[in-house]
């Protein structure tokens, strides 16, 4: 390693307004300068100051324009209440176990966050979220695939996206529980790329430490560039696998490899579809699915104007009322195509308190947000869906987060409703269940509640148990 600034880099920072990044460059070991010119390397300057000038040339173009433009999506499957509609569903459910046998389908987890709002410190996978157990969420998604793979016959590929922050101790985690009975060689980890954070005013880029730059995760928009570099899609086409149910680690009622959904997005030829339920209140934080100028896409809860998530119909609902639970199917072709085109996923800009070091070297903890950071979320992608579908969820079953410490979509409320999903599958079992008691059904002992009976029609031995797992 050459002791003076390589001269390209040199060049680079200087065009781009950032050589305060060597401030400390005489005084760095031969491995902290190695280590600070590959952050630089890394950087695409043009890119991040084009985010940070970006004026839409058109004015009708900003996320807020767009939103005064959106209704609700033009088509939804909506839960079944029709015969007609059972029908169609129970058509989408056969299709879908069909693409399960057939090997076709791999899971897609989003596990590199980092959990702020939970205010747990380590990978919110890890979180004890079982009424019972206290299984993990890691285990309980795991879990679900196990039991999805043993229905179907085959080995269904999970591949868990982490990050810089989340990486070894998640790995570890995995090894540590023996994969929870998965295949190992049939999990893949492959971590999500950073991005750095910038000064707000100065829109110059912080340091850490003399020799190391803030960054942060480039958001699970980042997981298109991530599973190409990791060798992910590679795995998929060796494996014949070209659908993918995608869902983030918070959620652990979500229904993993949903046949139903699977089969819809196959039997309508959907690219990518998409999972709803009714927002609770135009307040909640969740990304809707709207359609703009007949286009589908989301626009998250930081881009939705107040007044315009506020809207009402003429009989009071919420006008906007498709709240995305980031559950999707993609077509693998669908990612590839995307992958090799330019129309790359926009970066969202956010305010945020980063610590980091100023000019002579101290430690800062910002009170306020002092810093811009730079996330792709991968919901953009709808819009370039040829055909693009949109689903309704059953929000008591299948959306119950972990988001906050406590009140809503925290640890309690998730367990209250693995609770109350037990109790309710249980019962339609014809089994007696006290009233207090908290339940928990393991995904290896039912996914369901018609699995649940099948245990039962066989079996009676469980009387007076909590946890079938
Ligand atoms: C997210 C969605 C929101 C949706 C809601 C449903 C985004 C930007 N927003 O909000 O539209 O209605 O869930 O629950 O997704 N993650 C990464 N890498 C990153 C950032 C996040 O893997 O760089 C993962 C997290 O580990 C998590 C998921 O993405 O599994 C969502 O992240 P988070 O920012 O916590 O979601 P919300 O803000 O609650
Ligand atoms: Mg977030």
């Amino acid at each position: 390693m050459a002791h003076t600034v390589p001269d390209a880099l040199k060049t680079r920072l200087t065009e781009h307004n950032q050589t305060h990044v060597l401030r400390w460059w005489d005084d760095l070991s031969s491995e902290q300068r190695t280590a600070l010119t590959s952050q630089l390397d890394a950087i695409d300057f043009n890119t991040l100051e084009a985010c940070l000038t970006a004026k839409s040339a058109d004015e009708s173009d900003t996320p807020a324009a767009k939103a005064q433009r959106a209704t609700p999506p033009t088509e939804i499957v909506r839960l079944p209440n029709t015969a007609a509609e059972l029908k169609a569903y129970q058509a989408a459910e056969a299709s879908g176990h069909e693409l399960l046998r057939a090997g076709r389908v791999g899971v897609v987890l989003v596990a590199g966050g980092q959990g702020t709002r939970l205010g747990f410190p380590h990978p919110k996978g890890m979180f004890p979220v079982g009424p019972v157990s206290r299984s993990t969420l890691f285990q309980i998604l795991a879990e679900q695939v196990l039991a999805r793979s043993r229905d179907a016959g085959v080995t269904i590929p999970f591949y868990i996206m982490t990050s810089e922050a989340t990486h070894a101790e998640t790995v570890e985690f995995w090894e540590s529980q023996q994969y929870f009975g998965l295949d190992p060689n049939a999990v893949k980890f492959f971590q999500q790329g950073t991005m750095p954070a910038v000064d707000a005013e100065s829109q110059r880029l912080l340091l850490a430490e003399p020799h190391r730059l803030c960054t942060s995760p480039d958001g699970h928009g980042g997981m298109l560039a991530a599973l190409e570099k990791n060798g992910c899609l590679d795995d998929m086409r060796q494996r014949g696998v070209d659908r993918l149910f995608y869902h983030q680690v918070d959620n652990p009622t979500v229904k993993v490899c949903d046949p139903a959904f699977l089969g819809f997005h196959e039997l309508r030829g959907s690219e990518l579809s998409s999972k709803v339920v009714p927002k609770r209140s135009a307040a909640e934080k969740m990304g809707v699915v709207v359609a703009v100028d007949g286009v589908t896409q989301i626009i998250e809860y930081s881009d939705l104007p107040t007044d315009v998530a506020a809207r009402t119909t003429s009989d009071g609902e919420l006008e906007l009322w498709c709240g995305s639970i980031a559950v999707h199917v993609f077509s693998r072709d669908f990612l590839e195509r995307l992958i090799g085109s330019d129309a790359a996923l926009p970066f969202h800009l956010a305010h945020k308190k980063v610590p980091h070091i100023d000019a002579d070297g101290h430690p800062v903890e910002p009170e306020t947000p002092n810093a811009i950071k730079f996330e792709r979320f991968i919901f953009d992608a709808l819009p370039h869906a040829k055909t693009a579908l949109v689903m309704e969820a059953d929000r008591a079953r299948e959306f119950n987060p972990v988001k906050n410490a406590e009140g809503q979509d925290s640890p309690a409320t998730a367990r209250t409703a693995i609770t109350r999903i037990g109790k309710e599958w249980l019962q339609a079992a014809g089994q007696e269940v006290p009233e207090s008691a908290e339940i928990e059904i393991g995904p290896l002992f039912a996914l369901d509640a018609e699995q649940l009976q099948e245990r039962f029609a066989s079996k009676s031995e469980f009387a007076n148990r909590t946890y079938f797992g």
